[in-house]
């Protein structure tokens, strides 16, 4: 299927079904980084990763390279990682904390505040117009409950706007720590040969965990029998397992405490007491017992019950890396704190329980696609029964592929949209106008 124009790319995805080049295709790809990744908010960093002034990190999104430095006044830097020079690779560190990034080519020297201040034999270059040539800042920076995103566009809507419903699982995020924040450590990082939109959607793929992971759930079956009977994520008639779709391409799958029994269960009595001396008992226990996937489209992914976020960095049509941070409650005790690092790290590591299964078939639906045998994709699970409740979110109570296929609309909208403020033009988008 040739694409042209963004009436084209509308034809890739159906209410329940898409094309298989939009997992394969590199030419969609590229209009993906131009049209979605451009234009959308995506998420960059959360607050704890550089609390102090002068604390920076550095990020890769395809092509962008990324430097989020934290100002004098708390605010965010966020900048493209580029000396403005001849455009080296500016900071070369994930973390670190400076007052200035001197660049390794010919020494220009940038203030964490993008400004330019030092540039060698400066005397003998005509004309060189110094506040013109500081770090390019990337448009627009917002956070919200201490995440961080950019939008490479410098307009449209707002974060707030952009997160809707998914705001209220933010906050949940944070009302689960007994001094309402939460602090990320080091991540744990895997790549798979495969596009970035297998791991999105295997998020809210409740699905596939009976048969993929089947060797890993067999060791508590019997602990999830007596909690869920047979059909643990299938529970239509009890109503306990809930998916909701929230616009934007965001969803939630609400588990509802049930999967205790699938990992350490980190969170002790004086946990519980510290909450409730905060929040009421009947609150304290809801908190705790949160068992939630979050997915804020299009690359940041959140795990509330073992407190963790993964983001999403598509390298190219069949590359993907996946940073997962596991992070503390603050306020809560160490040994509570070690045992969700731990827990996110059996899950998502090498040697983990869980995650190497589904980058086995991430690997796999990549190489099948790519052999070009299927063209239409169905995501038809109880399509039927998809109904918007009075909060106007489209509610699953149950498995279903609802979640996938809001994420769908929300990609055609993006890929599709006019290109009135598109972050930068590109070949492949130039066409468009
Ligand atoms: Fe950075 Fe020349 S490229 S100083
Ligand atoms: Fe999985």
């Amino acid at each position: 299927m040739s694409i042209e124009s963004p009436t084209d790319l509308a034809t890739l995805v159906k209410d329940d079904e898409v094309h298989q080049s939009v997992y394969t295709d590199p030419a969609i790809f590229a209009h993906e980084l131009e049209r979605l990744f451009g234009r959308s908010w995506i998420f960059v960093a959360h607050d704890s990763e550089i609390p102090r002034p002068g604390d920076f990190k550095t990020d890769q999104l395809s092509r962008w390279r990324l430097l989020l430095v934290r100002q004098q006044d708390g605010s965010i830097g966020l900048f493209h990682n580029v000396c403005r020079h001849r455009g080296a690779l500016l900071c070369h560190e994930s973390y670190g904390n400076t007052q200035a990034f001197k660049c390794m080519y010919h020494g220009w020297t940038f203030a964490n505040d993008g400004a330019l201040r030092g540039v060698p034999m400066r005397e003998h270059m005509r004309g060189l117009d110094l506040p013109a040539h500081g770090l390019v800042p990337i448009p627009r920076v917002q956070s919200y409950q201490g995440f961080i995103f950019a939008s490479l566009a410098p307009e449209g809507e707002s974060l707030e706007e952009y997160l809707g419903g998914a705001k209220r699982y933010l906050d949940l995020m944070v009302a689960r720590a007994p001094d309402q924040a939460i602090a990320a450590v080091k991540p744990v990082q895997y790549h798979y040969r495969g596009n970035w939109k297998l791991q999105v959607e295997n998020y809210s793929d409740n699905y596939h965990p009976a048969v993929l992971h089947h060797s890993v759930l067999s060791i508590g079956v019997q602990m999830l029998k007596e909690k869920f009977g047979d059909q643990p994520l299938n529970a239509r008639s009890g109503g306990r397992y809930v998916e909701r779709v929230l616009g934007h391409g965001h969803s939630m799958a609400d588990y509802q405490g049930g999967r205790g029994a699938l990992w350490m269960n980190a969170y002790d009595d004086e946990y519980l007491r510290t909450l409730a001396k905060r929040a009421g008992t009947e609150r304290a226990q809801e908190l705790r017992d949160a068992d939630i996937h979050l997915i804020i489209y299009p690359n940041l992914l959140i795990h509330v019950r073992m407190n963790h976020y993964r983001v999403i960095k598509p390298v190219s049509v069949d590359h993907t890396i996946v940073n997962t941070y596991p992070c503390k409650l603050v306020g809560a005790s160490k040994s509570v704190n070690d045992a969700l690092i731990y827990n996110t790290s059996h899950h998502v590591s090498a040697a983990g329980e869980v995650q190497v299964d589904d980058l086995q078939a991430f690997n796999w639906v990549q190489e099948g696609l790519g052999s070009g045998a299927i063209e239409w994709i169905p995501f038809k699970l109880y399509g039927e029964e998809e109904h918007v409740d009075v909060q106007g979110e489209n509610v699953s109570y149950g498995t279903s592929e609802a979640a996938i296929r809001g994420q769908y609309r929300e990609w055609a909208r993006w890929m599709t949209a006019p290109a009135t403020n598109a972050a930068h033009a590109s070949d492949h988008s130039a066409s468009y106008r």
